[in-house]
């Protein structure tokens, strides 16, 4: 009787382990060290540093969707988050779409709030260091 118990929780303990790993993304936010967005065909600066955790837990940034955003009618929706989605699935590469081209996202994302917060990086050669 206590055998069997035991046998299921162990059976139950690895059905869990392999349904978490079929869940877990193929990239998680925890793995990004740097960024190079695959949408810019032929990248002119060297990968930007961007260690995602490590960053947002020392700005002290609680909410995802400071930066995976939504906007409806062209403002900031404060419920929603669009933390699936590449900052390339609204922002093209190209000008002359109704969202800001992707380097200017990114840019002014990045920079605007470094800015603010007179806090990290703001030169070129600081996000965009060589290799
Ligand atoms: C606060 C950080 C930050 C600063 C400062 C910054 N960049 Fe970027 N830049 C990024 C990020 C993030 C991306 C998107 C990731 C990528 O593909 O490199 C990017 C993308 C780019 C791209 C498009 C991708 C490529 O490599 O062709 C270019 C070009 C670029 N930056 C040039 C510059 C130049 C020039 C400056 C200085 C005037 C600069 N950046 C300053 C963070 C920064
Ligand atoms: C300071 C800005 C910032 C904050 C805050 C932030 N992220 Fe991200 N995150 C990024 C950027 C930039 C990327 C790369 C996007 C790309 O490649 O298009 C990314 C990528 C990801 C990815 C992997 C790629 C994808 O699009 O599926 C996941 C998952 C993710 N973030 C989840 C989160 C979660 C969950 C939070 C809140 C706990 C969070 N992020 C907070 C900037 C941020
Ligand atoms: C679901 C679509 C969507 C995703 C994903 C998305 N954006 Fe946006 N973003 C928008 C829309 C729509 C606007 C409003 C139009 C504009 O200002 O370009 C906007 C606005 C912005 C702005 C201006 C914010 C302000 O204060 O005015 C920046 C900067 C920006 N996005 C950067 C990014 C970056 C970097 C990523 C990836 C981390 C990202 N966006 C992901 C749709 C999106
Ligand atoms: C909402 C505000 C905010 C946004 C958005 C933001 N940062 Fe930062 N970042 C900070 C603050 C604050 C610091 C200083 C943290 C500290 O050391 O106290 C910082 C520091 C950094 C540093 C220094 C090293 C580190 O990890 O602390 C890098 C590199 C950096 N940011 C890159 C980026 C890039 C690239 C983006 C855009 C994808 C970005 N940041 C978006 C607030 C922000």
């Amino acid at each position: 009787m206590r055998k069997r118990t035991v046998a299921l929780y162990a059976g139950m303990g690895v059905l869990i382990s392999v349904l978490t790993f079929m869940l877990m993304p193929a990239y998680s936010q925890e793995d990004i060290v740097t960024l190079q967005d695959s949408a810019f065909k032929d990248a002119q600066r060297p990968p930007a540093v961007f260690a995602h955790e490590d960053h947002n837990e020392k700005a002290e940034i609680e909410e995802c969707n400071v930066c995976h955003h939504i906007y409806e009618g062209g403002k900031w929706v404060e419920d929603e988050s669009s933390e699936g989605q590449g900052c390339s699935d609204c922002h093209n590469v190209e000008e002359g779409h109704p969202t800001r081209p992707l380097m200017k996202a990114y840019h002014d994302l990045c920079k605007q709030c470094h800015l603010d917060n007179d806090k990290g990086p703001i030169t070129c050669g600081e996000c965009h260091p060589k290799q």
